[in-house]
């Protein structure tokens, strides 16, 4: 760091960041992006005016791969137009898991990148970049014995803020199980858990700078902390700390849904009452196929042991369509297993055969337009309960973590409990604040709390003095 830019004495240098795939990405671009704070960059939303540009990339599927080359066109064209321009030189970076899949042949592909780093290096990133100043192309697609997130320096309060009440917290990375279709494994590396000490550390500088709700993240979160404890243990200690008044953690194995762990969600209050427990199948033959390591039947189980404990847990999932070897029975079984669970929510894909995964050679591959018709109708069913899910709020109370302003004036936006927006009036509370609010009605994505409607009569007629409260603040 001693050899770094001096933000002082140099003007800002612009870093564009743009976040592909999954959660984790997104906290380790914000990481990214902290670390480039301390080194004199700053953040710019606006690619065109960027000298670093970086893209945090996503290999789990063939479109979200691919979709990095056509972007790397377009900015082919910019560090063009910038270098004729006489504006300097503009840097490019492939980070997260096409970096680690594809290594050098990203470079050999696409001339303009001038840097490759895998997920497990990015405490290096300031390094590298220095190289790539020196003339190097850096590609760095080790497997760091170290974690990058001891390494990097802390966010700071201010970086916290801008991002709002509720954070993500990484605490697990990498994945052991090697379902047959999927590529984490090789792209993430084998399952590592963070330390307990490290965490709260983490979990405390994110409460004091004002964070209300933390999401704690992993490939496979649940498996967190096998010598420590587990992840139940984890979430207890992170209950304890002061202003920290919601918890949710995602995304979880059903091999590691541990009795602890199922306990907890009937004894921690912070721990809110929505579980991502994907099952990608109702088909016994499938789930073998897919080396998911237990049946529908397992998986029906556990989830009636969660609601043995926690009754009003709304779940969602993922689902795959067009495995291969999926036939129109074991596809029927997979719509049999979503009408019995009934789904807040839920993220279908169609399969995707990925270069290096046992799948792909496997025999059986279903055609496209089989898949596109299972996706259909799958998405019909889960769009049906996640309708009647919403619905069944209209005229209950529910309480609400303001996050931030609305879009219309005397709006504002918050969650509930079960992860749907909800927008609630100005007047319920500030960004931080968990209020009480009545729903009046649902629109496609988010729930509208008595009171926050856009005003049908002139806004200066008061209400009636005998309205209840529209809403009361709790926390
Ligand atoms: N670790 C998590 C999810 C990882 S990837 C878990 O075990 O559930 C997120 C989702 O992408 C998976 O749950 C799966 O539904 C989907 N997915 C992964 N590989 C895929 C592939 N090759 N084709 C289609 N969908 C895939
Ligand atoms: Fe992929 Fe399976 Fe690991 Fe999830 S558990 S990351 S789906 S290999
Ligand atoms: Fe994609 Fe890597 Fe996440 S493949 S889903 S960004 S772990």
């Amino acid at each position: 760091m001693s050899q770094g830019s001096d933000p002082q004495t140099r003007p800002a240098r612009k870093v564009f960041i743009k976040t592909y795939g999954c959660q984790m990405n997104v906290y380790d671009s914000q990481r990214m992006g902290d670390a480039l704070g301390a080194e004199g960059y700053e953040a710019t939303e606006r690619v065109e005016e960027a000298d670093l540009v970086l893209l945090n990339t996503c290999h789990i599927r063939e479109k979200a791969a691919e979709k990095i080359y056509s972007e790397l066109g377009r900015i082919r064209v910019l560090k063009t137009e910038r270098e004729a321009a006489g504006l300097g030189s503009l840097r490019v970076g492939i980070t997260g898991c096409v970096a680690q899949a594809e290594g050098a042949e990203i470079i050999a592909r696409a001339p303009v990148v001038d840097l490759v780093i895998g997920p497990q290096t990015y405490h290096r990133l300031p390094d590298a970049l220095r190289r790539v100043d020196g003339g190097e192309r850096v590609v760095d697609t080790d497997y760091a014995v170290d974690s990058k997130f001891d390494h990097l320096p802390k966010s700071t309060d201010r970086q916290i803020r801008s991002r709002g009440v509720s954070a993500f917290l990484t605490v697990q990375e990498g994945c052991d199980k090697f379902c047959t279709f999927c590529v984490v494994p090789y792209t993430r590396g084998a399952e590592v858990s963070r330390a307990r000490a490290a965490i709260l550390k983490e979990a405390r500088e994110l409460a004091e700078a004002g964070v209300r709700e933390v999401t704690l993240l992993g490939q496979n979160v649940n498996a967190w902390g096998p010598d420590e404890g587990g992840l139940a243990s984890l979430l207890h200690d992170l209950a304890a700390i002061p202003g920290l008044a919601r918890l949710r953690y995602t995304t979880s194995h059903p091999l590691d849904m541990d009795e602890a762990l199922i306990r907890t969600h009937g004894e921690l209050r912070q721990l809110m009452p929505y579980l991502h427990l994907p099952v990608q199948s109702g088909s016994d033959r499938i789930l073998k196929a897919m080396n998911r390591r237990h049946t529908a039947a397992d998986y029906l189980a556990i989830l009636d042991r969660i609601r043995a404990v926690r009754p009003d847990i709304a779940l969602s999932g993922d689902f795959i369509v067009g495995f291969p070897g999926e036939s129109d029975e074991d596809f029927e079984a997979t719509l049999r297993l979503v009408r019995e669970v009934s789904y807040a929510a839920a993220y279908t894909f169609k399969y995707s055969p990925r270069p290096g995964t046992p799948g792909a050679t496997m025999d059986g591959h279903v055609p496209e337009d089989v898949k596109t018709e299972r996706l259909d109708r799958l998405q019909a069913l889960i769009r049906e309960q996640q309708v009647a899910f919403q619905e069944s709020f209209v005229g209950r109370r529910c309480e609400v973590l303001i996050e931030k302003v609305g879009r219309h004036p005397g709006q504002m936006i918050g969650r509930s409990p079960f992860l749907l927006p909800v927008v609630v009036p100005a007047s319920a509370g500030a960004v931080g604040d968990i209020v009480e609010v009545s729903i009046s009605e649902t629109r496609p994505n988010s729930l509208m709390a008595a009171g926050a409607e856009p005003p049908a009569m002139p806004a200066t007629v008061s209400m009636a003095a005998s309205s209840p409260p529209l809403a009361r603040k709790i926390a």
